[in-house]
Order: structure tokens, then C-alpha cells, then sequence
């Protein structure tokens, strides 16, 4: 009992030190070099060709089956953006996440698609250590 406690702890410990290096942003990776860690979930929706009405709930899902284990209790953040063509800007709304302080493990998170204009060219971001961009999708009026 004892002896495994204090493996919980230590372990702990080594989870919190290695998120902490997790957190930090790819950008300031001086050589510029793929760091393997950096957990990026691709996301499975929205798609190309989804349409959300203003004001409905959508779910946003993303792939955890790569998931590392340092990136266990890692949360996340979920932006909108939008990419114009032959444009790489991707616009993203960082005042306003779609949703926030999600486990990245759980792969869903549901949102009210906010008052937006209509667009064809929105995407969402899910931003952990790093960010990844789902495909272009729609969103109309109520
Ligand atoms: C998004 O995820 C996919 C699949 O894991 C990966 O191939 C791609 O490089 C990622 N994109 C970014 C911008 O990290
Ligand atoms: C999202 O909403 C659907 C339908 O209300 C529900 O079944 C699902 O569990 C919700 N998912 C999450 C991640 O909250």
C-alpha cells in the first residue's frame, strides 16, 4: 500500500513535469524540428459539406487513438476561423472559443454554433499543445 502510494506520487509528478513541457507552444522550439510529444488530434467533425445553423448544438470530434499518455489530463481549447481561398489565414476567433477546459481525451465536445455571418469557409481548431484545423464547413442562417 505504502510503496505503491508513493509510486502514485511519483508519478504524478513526472505526468505534471511532463505536461508542463507539453504546454509549452511549438514556436518555441528553436530548431524548428517535428518534436514527436506535441499531441495534435486530427478532428473528424465538422467535415467538408456540414452546414450548422446559427444558435443549433453541433458536436466537434476528433481522433484520441493516438492519444500519448502524457497528454492524459491535457484540456483543450476550441476556436472557430475561417480560411479564405489561397489564403493559409486562418481568421481564428481567440476573444470567443467555441467551447474550453474540455478533457482532450473524452474526443467530443458539444457547442452552439455563436451569431456569426454566413460563410462556407469556417473551420475549427482544437488547440492542446498544438493546434489542428478540421476541413472547411458551412454556416447559415437560423
Ligand atoms: C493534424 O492532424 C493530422 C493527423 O494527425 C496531421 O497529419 C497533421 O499534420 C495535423 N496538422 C497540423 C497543422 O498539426
Ligand atoms: C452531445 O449531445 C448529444 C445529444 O444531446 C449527446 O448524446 C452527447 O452525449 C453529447 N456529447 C457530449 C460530448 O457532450
Amino acid at each position: 500500500m505504502f510503496a505503491s502510494t508513493k509510486l502514485i506520487a511519483a508519478f504524478s509528478v513526472v505526468a505534471a513535469a511532463a505536461s508542463a513541457v507539453l504546454a509549452a507552444p511549438a514556436v518555441f522550439n528553436p530548431s524548428g524540428a517535428k518534436i514527436d510529444v506535441v499531441y495534435r488530434p486530427q478532428l473528424t467533425a465538422p467535415v467538408a459539406g456540414d452546414s450548422w445553423p446559427v444558435g443549433s448544438e453541433q458536436t466537434i470530434t476528433w481522433d484520441t487513438s493516438d492519444m500519448p499518455s502524457e497528454a492524459e489530463y491535457q484540456t483543450g481549447v476550441l476556436l472557430l476561423g475561417y480560411v479564405e481561398d489561397g489564403s493559409s489565414d486562418e481568421h481564428l476567433d481567440i476573444k470567443h472559443p467555441l467551447a474550453s477546459g474540455f478533457q482532450i481525451k473524452n474526443g467530443a465536445v458539444n457547442v452552439t454554433v455563436p451569431e456569426v455571418d454566413p460563410r462556407s469557409d469556417y473551420i475549427v481548431v482544437l488547440i492542446g499543445d498544438s493546434g489542428n484545423a478540421s476541413d472547411k464547413f458551412s454556416i447559415t442562417v437560423a
